[in-house]
């Protein structure tokens, strides 16, 4: 039996998470989202009592320290995998000479996808700290984006998501960082891009979004001429969890960032 705590549980990639774990009874499964009751309706069809919700917000470091000492109880004060999914998506395909016309804009826009992206996190994972280290598993993992690859970025211009593959970027540095710390305790920390994936972050674009988001995939396909569009969330999510599983502190890979393809396979 496996204890995990997955964020970001309502939708998308994390709901697909907590969907993929929650099928085996043996796990307990806790999810942190913002809203419990809204979660607990979406799965109320499953049937399965090994799912909880705990409520957090990654911008209140008081709702987080609630949610730890709520996880704690579930638990009985352990946890063996911590899911660091949840993530502010302020989709924008603008490269940063549109952006900074409106420069209360783009300030605004790099703030909060910094204060959820990359401080939220560090914060989840300190109060969540005392509980990974009485795990038996002790792997904490963070889904980043390929987004925040400097060498996909300039090789292929990639202009587009400024301030999100920014935020990005850094918590794979956080991630390394408490590698860095933790690994001696054998902590696993990882940082994995989920692939480009069908989730409301592609939903209900602007004709002219779509556009640009049609100029940024052919920016992909120079990159990886095989890319066929977006994979689903339950195909994502199966591909990161065997990437999770294959990796350990033993091996050297503490602190990486991989791809759900594989360690040194490409973003998408
Ligand atoms: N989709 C992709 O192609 C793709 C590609 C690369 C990386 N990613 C990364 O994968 C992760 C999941 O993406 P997704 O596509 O599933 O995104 P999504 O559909 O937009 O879902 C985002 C999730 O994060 C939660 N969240 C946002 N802000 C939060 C906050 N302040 N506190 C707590 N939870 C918060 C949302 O909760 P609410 O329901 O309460 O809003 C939601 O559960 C993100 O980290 C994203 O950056 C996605």
């Amino acid at each position: 039996m496996s204890s995990y705590l997955i964020t970001g549980a309502s939708r998308g990639i994390g709901l697909a998470f907590l969907d993929n774990i929650s099928s085996n009874p043996n796990n307990v499964v806790i999810g942190l989202v913002r809203n419990v009751a809204a979660s607990e309706a979406k799965v109320a069809s499953w049937n399965r009592s090994n799912i909880h919700f705990v409520q957090g917000d990654l911008e209140n470091y008081e709702s987080l320290k609630s949610a730890a000492t709520a996880t704690a109880k579930i638990t009985g004060g352990s946890l063996d995998y911590l899911i660091a999914n949840a993530g502010l998506v302020e989709g924008g395909f603008d490269s940063f000479s549109i952006l900074g016309k409106d420069p209360e804009k783009l300030t605004a826009s790099l703030t909060r996808q910094f204060n959820v992206n990359v401080t939220g996190n560090i914060h989840l994972f300190n109060l969540f700290m005392p509980l990974v280290l009485k795990g038996t598993v002790k792997k904490v993992v963070t889904i980043s984006s390929g987004m925040g690859d400097m060498e996909l970025v300039r090789k292929y211009n990639i202009s587009e998501d400024a301030p999100y593959s920014i935020s990005k970027a850094a918590v794979s540095m956080a991630v390394a960082k408490f590698s860095a710390e933790y690994a001696r305790d054998g902590v696993l920390f990882l940082a994995m891009s989920p692939g480009v994936v069908g989730t409301d972050v592609y939903a209900d674009l602007s004709e002219e979004d779509q556009q640009k988001l049609g100029i940024m995939s052919q920016k992909f396909a120079a990159y990886a001429p095989d890319f066929k569009g977006p994979i689903t969330p339950e195909e994502s999510v199966k591909a990161v969890l065997s990437v999770v599983e294959a990796s350990s502190v033993a091996n050297g890979d503490g602190g990486a960032f991989y791809s759900h393809l594989g360690k040194g396979e490409k973003w998408l």
